[in-house]
């Protein structure tokens, strides 16, 4: 059992590689927004885990602009809570390469989404993107962040954080110097899946247009993409039990359910019986009621990239300021010479 005893502290990151969609929003930015009044708040752009895979730098500094902006547009207080870009501090890179020491590469070779980026291509990957979960682990313990908000898909990556710092505490005999930072996974929209697709995630890098809602859509695009998405020739079932082996509607049940803030058994109750020609319009009436004037302050704040430029220097800083002296100790323990 960890024995740490500093502050309660948040850091989450997102990465600059793509649009924003509903299952990072669901997954990720609405639980930020949830605990920006509890904790203290670090909000990242994590620019450096995007160019693990080639990205054109042109795009790179637009989608860091966009995901920024996307935060903001969800609700983030950057008075609050500090978001900012990830290159723009360099003690997440300096506590990289020290963890890159301390991680073992066979915790790294059992990396699922490693291996599902790769494929059959090993050799042809980037070093980086073999080491991508220690500059994850790095990006949170920078901070000492004790709570991680983001969707499943991120559990191993959490885990293997959490075994950096306990291998870094006790390598040291620096009994609590880090903390286990926890996972905050639950909830609805955890995992949401592909609209072309149940059996995949909702991903950025889906070469159909039509698998993700994007924060930025418009209202008709978010319809017409609800109204076109996978289902069967079945009506919904009236049970919870009814949804295994449907992916495709298990997932816009959970939409749903995420959504409107009821259970997965509330919506059935509401809708079991009926068809897809009454399900698919509510579908598209409530994501279209809740994302579409997040995608209309997206834009707002997209036109005016001064004032986002000033939001992630400000933050950098305020995030420099407590990582700095973090890695100033870490540096301490490890012996380097000051
Ligand atoms: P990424 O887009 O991979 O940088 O992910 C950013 C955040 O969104 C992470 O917390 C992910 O776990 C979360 N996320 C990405 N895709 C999904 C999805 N389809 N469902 C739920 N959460 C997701
Ligand atoms: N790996 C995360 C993803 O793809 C992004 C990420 C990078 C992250 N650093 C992080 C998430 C630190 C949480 C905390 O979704």
């Amino acid at each position: 059992m960890s024995g740490y005893q500093g502050p309660m502290r948040v850091l989450s990151g997102i990465q600059p590689s793509g649009g924003m969609h509903l299952g990072n929003y669901l997954g990720a930015i609405r639980k930020f927004v949830d605990l920006q009044n509890e904790y203290d708040c670090h909000f990242c752009v994590v620019d450096m885990h995007a160019i693990t895979v080639w990205q054109d730098p042109v795009k790179l500094r637009a989608q860091t602009f966009h995901i920024a902006a996307s935060y903001l547009a969800a609700g983030v207080d950057p008075k609050g809570a500090a978001i900012f870009h990830q290159s723009a501090v360099r003690a997440h890179a300096e506590l990289a390469w020290i963890f890159n020491c301390v991680a073992r590469l066979g915790w790294l070779d059992r990396m699922t989404q490693f291996k599902d980026k790769v494929g059959k291509d090993k050799e042809r990957a980037s070093v980086g993107l073999y080491t991508y979960p220690v500059l994850q682990a790095a990006d949170i313990l920078v901070y000492k962040a004790t709570h991680v908000p983001v969707g499943e898909d991120q559990k191993q990556h959490l885990e293997l954080s959490r075994d950096i710092a306990a291998k870094f505490n006790h390598d040291f005999k620096a009994e609590d110097f880090f903390p286990l930072p926890e996972p905050l996974i639950k909830g609805p929209g955890a995992r949401i899946m592909s609209l072309r697709d149940g059996t995949v995630k909702m991903s950025k890098s889906d070469p159909s247009q039509n698998a993700c809602v994007f924060l930025s859509d418009d209202k008709d695009t978010i319809a017409r993409k609800i109204k076109k998405a996978k289902t069967d020739a079945e009506p919904l079932p009236d049970k919870v039990e009814g949804l295994a082996d449907r992916p495709e509607v298990a997932n816009l049940v959970g939409i749903y359910a995420a959504l409107s803030g009821k259970s997965d058994t509330e919506v059935l109750s509401s809708f079991g019986g009926q068809g897809f020609g009454a399900f698919k319009p509510a579908l598209a009436d409530l994501v279209v009621e809740k994302i579409a004037p997040i995608g209309d302050e997206l834009r707002r704040l997209e036109a005016d990239p001064g004032f986002l430029q000033q939001v992630l220097t400000d933050g950098a800083e305020r995030a420099a300021a407590t990582a700095d002296p973090i890695v100033k100790q870490v540096k301490e323990i490890v012996g380097f010479v000051a």
